[in-house]
């Protein structure tokens, strides 16, 4: 693959001038991978897939043998010479990404899509060799970690960095217009807002003990939704995509959550779910002007299932996501009611658009060639910070304010950058012999 002429700042950078990491539309642009699981599998094939752009992945990381050989090797057969990743640029263990990052020059790019836990560890060492990065959601879990996040942020926007994250409402391209729709007032002003994600037990949402041939910290990593350092729980990593684009549509973040949940069942077939979660989650967000977000999670099998996000304005209301995380077609009503009679527009995407994954990956892309600025890491953070905020009062049963979570002194996984396979799990059992778990009420400073 041609691979000439590449960075244009490629002397000034050696001399140690501001590194200005544009690359030429002609050049390879070479990708990574962190995390060879199913969405980071699926962000590569985004990436391989960019219309008309020389992009070529050539390493790939994970902690768990076998991951990054089969990803290797499933991506070889789809996308053939666009995947050069031979088995010694396959890396495993926790120090992986560091030698996947080291295949990469400056101004290429590098996916991170691990559990959240490991993203500033991950940002950080991308930040060091100057990669343009595509990280995904959740960014953080905790306050602390936040705080982390827009620090080293900083140090990315001073390297004139890309980077996208993987909360593509944004980049749906319905979701769009409906956007300019709402703040040029065809709904009026935004008063409340509804959003619902109530399905049976998806991904890892619960988990018996752990069997034998594992170590307590692999397990938890493996099933990371079911463990709150990890991943911020089932209410996090699920909630996330709509609680962020109904933030979005009210262009700003909430100031406070009020919220409440509880396990209705804690015994299946399987045996005693031992993980973290709760299986119900109803959260009140309120705005400094006083409006609201109503937010309903659900993890049950068998009650009814909703899956989608409405907005409410002084004069009707808009669908946001008709089903799933950032489903089309959006619309607006002139009325509270839903119905073609009072339908004012309905969202009408063009094919090649209508893929928000693939959008999100054009858009960096572009903006990586084009040498223009691009950072989508504040938004990600505050949007990862406000879904904590509802999560940390559901499961204390206390209103948290943005203020309290953004400086809680709770960091659910300190010392990740240092772990390796003989690392004590950061969640241990307690007394009991079961892992500690929220209890409303009764812990009310921290979640468990
Ligand atoms: N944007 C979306 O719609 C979307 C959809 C699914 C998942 N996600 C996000 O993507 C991330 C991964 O989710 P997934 O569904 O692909 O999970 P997954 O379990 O399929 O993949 C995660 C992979 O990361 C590996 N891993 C864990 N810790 C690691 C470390 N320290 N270094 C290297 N590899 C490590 C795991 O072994 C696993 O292969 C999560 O943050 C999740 O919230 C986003």
């Amino acid at each position: 693959m041609a691979d000439t002429g590449r960075f244009t700042a490629a002397s000034a950078l050696a001399a140690g001038a501001i590194p200005n990491l544009r690359i030429s539309g002609r050049d390879t642009i070479k990708v990574a991978l962190v995390g060879c699981g199913g969405r980071g599998t699926g962000a590569a094939v985004n990436a391989l897939s960019v219309p008309d752009k020389d992009i070529q992945l050539v390493a790939v990381a994970d902690v768990f043998e076998g991951k990054p050989a089969r990803t290797a090797t499933d991506l070889g057969r789809r996308f053939g010479d666009k995947v050069d990743v031979p088995a010694e640029r396959q890396f495993v263990g926790f120090d992986g990404y560091r030698k996947a990052m080291d295949c990469l020059r400056p101004g290429d790019v590098i996916i991170l899509a691990t559990p959240p836990a490991f993203r500033w560890v991950h940002y950080t060492y991308a930040i060091e060799k100057g990669l343009n990065v595509f990280m995904e959601k959740p960014v953080t879990i905790d306050g602390p970690t936040c705080k982390k996040m827009l620090s080293l942020n900083e140090k990315a926007k001073a390297k004139n960095l890309k980077v996208g994250v993987g909360l593509m409402s944004r980049h749906n391209v319905g979701m769009q217009e409906l956007k300019r729709r709402i703040d040029d007032g065809e709904i009026g002003d935004i008063t409340f807002m509804r959003g619902y994600r109530m399905h049976g037990p998806a991904a890892f949402f619960r988990s018996v003990q752990k069997p034998d041939g594992i170590s307590d910290l692999m397990y938890q990593i493996q099933r990371f939704h079911s463990f709150l350092w990890a991943s911020g729980g089932n209410f996090s990593d699920f909630n996330i995509h709509i609680i962020d684009h109904l933030c979005w549509m009210k262009g700003k973040y909430p100031v406070m959550a009020m919220g409440n949940g509880g396990r209705h069942y804690r015994e299946g077939n399987e045996g005693r779910y031992i993980d973290q979660n709760f299986d119900s989650y109803s959260v009140e967000y309120t705005f400094d002007d006083g409006t609201k977000l109503f937010f309903d999670g659900r993890c049950m099998t068998g009650a009814d299932e909703q899956y989608q996000s409405f907005a409410h304005g002084t004069k009707g209301m808009a669908i946001v996501s008709k089903q799933g995380d950032c489903g089309l077609p959006s619309g607006t009503f002139s009325s509270h009611n839903v119905g073609k009679e009072n339908l004012i527009w309905r969202s009408d995407v063009p094919r090649e658009l209508v893929n928000p994954y693939q959008n999100e990956w054009n858009v960096l892309i572009d903006r990586i060639v084009n040498d223009v600025p691009h950072n989508e890491v504040e938004s990600g953070v505050n949007t990862s910070l406000v879904t904590s905020m509802g999560r940390m009062s559901a499961h204390t049963g206390q209103p948290v304010t943005y203020e309290q979570i953004l400086n809680g002194d709770h960091e659910f996984a300190p010392g990740v950058d240092g772990m390796t396979y003989d690392s004590p799990a950061p969640l241990q059992v307690d007394e009991t012999g079961y892992y500690p778990v929220p209890m409303p009420g009764q812990k009310q400073m921290r979640e468990y």
